[in-house]
């Protein structure tokens, strides 16, 4: 769908198959950078306290409405964050609302935001059993949280550990192996049957590990899971450019303002929703694949979702331009992925 592609590109108005948008002020300063794009998102629910039920995911869609600003067409896919008591009668609800499109497992303590997370595969078995039942999707954050596992191996241990075991006990059930950052995980999902798929995000698609330490700690090269190395970025680049349906478009931008991304205890997360398709086009490109980025980031997740795909278009064009130093968050400022470097591809107007 592109006039010339070495300057131009014609999309339909992508989809961000994995968002954290915050509330209050923090919600109101980032929405409009992912609203001024992508046309749906599925809306990550931790906030803090997290988003336990249809009630609170309907106020928080409310919310989120409101934050959109004028004339822009943004619609929030909302999704509960799955806990050790999250009952079968809450799944009911959640899917007979029809503004609930998934289910998200953390396991407990493994990110931003997941103390209330799940501690064992045991408990979250009802509300498993209802949503293979009701075939609404499950949603997982894919590391453990075990101490003793290190942090680069905790998605290969959670393939093992977690993933397997619920793919073997709910044939039925539609799973999306969020963020994916390893060959092993790439492989997993496409052997796996049709009822899986993962989202693939814009830095582990152009970066590995060394984007940490490179002259000096990166805090804003830091989120989980983690970079890898190389060998897994470039297993990431084969799976999102392949063309199979089973990869799409996630973002995982995870805003958190300066101070507590610059500080002796950094929190995890890349703010990349200001520049987040220039990313994708720019990892296509490198990868000679930009004719595959259309479906990347407006079909296959839209497919999976079962939802239309877009009919609108947005255009990016390339255009050398300069990421800002910070922007405004509420009485903050946050700085963006990619802070003060220069980009190739803008996203038209
Ligand atoms: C996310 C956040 O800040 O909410 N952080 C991150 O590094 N990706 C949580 C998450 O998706 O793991
Ligand atoms: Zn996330």
């Amino acid at each position: 769908m592109s006039a010339n592609p070495s300057q131009e590109l014609l999309l339909h108005r992508p989809d961000d198959c994995h968002l954290h948008l915050r509330d209050g002020a923090a919600l109101a300063a980032v929405l409009p950078a992912s609203a001024r794009v992508f046309g749906r998102a599925i809306i990550m629910p931790n906030l803090q306290p997290p988003i336990l039920n249809t009630a609170q995911a309907l106020e928080y869609r409310a919310r989120i409405l409101a934050a959109v600003p004028p004339g822009v067409d943004f619609s929030p896919l909302m999704t509960l964050y799955l806990t050790d008591h999250t009952s079968p009668e809450e799944i009911r609800l959640a899917q007979a609302s029809g503004a609930i499109f998934g289910v998200k497992l953390y396991p407990a303590g493994a990110t931003t935001h997941s103390d209330a997370g799940v501690t064992s595969l045991r408990s979250i078995m009802p509300a498993l059993t209802e949503m293979e039942k009701l075939d609404l999707p499950l949603l997982v954050h894919g590391e453990v949280n075990d101490p003793e596992v290190d942090i680069f191996d905790r998605e290969q241990v959670f393939i093992d550990r977690v993933l397997t075991p619920i793919m073997r006990d709910f044939p039925s059930l539609r799973v999306v192996f969020e963020h994916i950052t390893t060959i092993d995980a790439a492989d997993y999902v496409a052997l796996g049957p049709p009822t899986l798929a993962a989202t693939i995000t814009p830095q582990h698609l152009l970066y590995n590990r060394n984007a940490l330490f490179r002259g000096g700690l990166q805090a804003h090269n830091y989120c989980l899971p983690v970079l890898k190395r190389e060998v897994h970025r470039r297993a990431l680049v084969k799976a999102a450019t392949s063309g199979l349906p089973k990869f799409f478009l996630g973002t995982d931008s995870a805003p958190h303002a300066r101070g507590a991304k610059e500080s002796a205890c950094g929190c995890a997360g890349c703010y990349t929703a200001p520049l987040a398709l220039e990313l994708y086009a720019e990892a296509f490109e490198a990868a000679g694949a930009l004719d595959r980025l259309d479906d990347f980031a407006s079909r296959f997740g839209a497919e999976f979702y079962r939802l239309p795909r877009a009919t609108d278009t947005i255009k990016l064009r390339r255009r050398d331009w300069q990421v800002p130093a910070d922007l405004p968050f509420g009485d903050q400022r946050i700085v963006p992925f990619r802070a003060s470097d220069a980009l190739r591809w803008k996203v038209e107007a």
